[in-house]
């Protein structure tokens, strides 16, 4: 999909861009934006706007309805165009390459940040489109009690809702804990360095000991910031040579929640689990949930 857009970016012009713009603020209170207040936000003659909404329509920007009256609504596509178009204005990044991973509720690229000094080199970082709102339920739900009444829910507001929370809590945390450095986000998206190493699922560490120790720090070390991943595995855990980094932070819960404990425990015993059956190493969960714990309460 994010190909497509890719691919058709170079063509949209700012013409298009408002038409989005006012699609995205229509779907605040409108399932389907009506025509009538695209014409009265872009102040576009209805024949140059109706041949500018057909040609977004072939390109998969945007979806139409005539019934019950004609109107519009944004299509991931068209989101990930708007985001990508402040990225690049802002001067975050110059170009996108390949896509390095689709999660359940996501699509990962990586992409090109111009150096900030003017001679500088460019260097690789990651983009990460979220994509949450179309089929989690438990997002729905949380997106709804940040709206109004008068507002009207979309996937938008869940995806962007996600990217905000997820790219927030970086902040927070880096450098404490050891994550990808934030560098920007907007709208549904996250631009963020590349993690260092590579995916512990994927790799085969000569001293696994030694890393699951530097994991278990980490835990602390986030546990000691009132957070707690949730969602902790082999698959959101990178190593290198000095370190661990965790990504995919959006459904992170602070120690209030009412199954923190709970949270806090099926993390470690994830990652407990997965040191068990490749590298044969035995820990005790609510050992090292103590010791979490215990560790964090002197820190304080
Ligand atoms: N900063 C990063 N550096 C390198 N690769 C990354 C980075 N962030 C994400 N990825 C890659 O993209 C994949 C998906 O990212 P992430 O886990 O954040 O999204 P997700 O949609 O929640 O995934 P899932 O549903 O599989 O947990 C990761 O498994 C990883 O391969
Ligand atoms: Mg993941």
């Amino acid at each position: 999909m994010i190909d497509n857009v890719i691919k058709i970016f170079k063509d949209i012009g700012s013409k298009d861009f408002r038409i989005l713009t006012g699609i995205e603020l229509g779907m605040k209170h409108y399932e389907w934006v009506p025509m009538e207040e695209l014409q009265k936000f872009t102040k576009y003659p209805y024949g140059k706007l109706q041949h500018k909404l057909s040609l977004l329509m072939k390109n998969n920007l945007i979806v139409g309805t005539y019934v019950p009256y004609e109107g519009y609504q944004i299509y991931f596509d068209g989101y990930d165009a708007l985001a990508l178009n402040t990225l690049v204005k802002r001067g975050t990044i110059s170009a996108i390459g390949d896509e390095i991973g689709v999660g359940k509720e996501s699509i990962v690229h990586e992409a090109i940040k111009e150096s900030e000094l003017a001679i500088g080199e460019t260097t690789l970082v990651i983009i990460k489109f979220h994509r949450e709102g179309r089929t989690s339920f438990t997002q729905v739900k949380r997106v709804r009690e940040h709206l109004s009444d008068k507002e009207h829910f979309s996937w938008i507001y869940a995806a962007r809702l996600s990217a905000k929370r997820e790219y927030d809590l970086m902040v927070s945390l880096y450098p404490k804990v050891s994550v990808p450095k934030p560098i920007d986000h907007n709208r549904h998206a996250i631009v963020m360095a590349v993690a260092k190493g590579s995916l512990l699922s994927k790799t085969r560490l000569l001293q696994p000991e030694w890393f699951l120790d530097e994991i278990i720090s980490q835990i602390g070390k986030a546990y000691s910031l009132g957070v707690i991943h949730a969602d902790l595995s082999e698959f959101n855990i990178f190593v290198y040579e000095c370190g661990v980094q965790f990504i995919d932070w959006p459904q992170y819960v602070g120690l209030d929640h009412p199954n923190a404990d709970e949270l806090l425990k099926r993390d470690v015993f994830n990652v407990l689990a997965f040191f068990k059956r490749k590298y044969d190493i035995e820990r005790d969960v609510d050992d090292v949930v103590a010791g979490i714990k215990h560790s964090t309460s002197i820190v304080e």
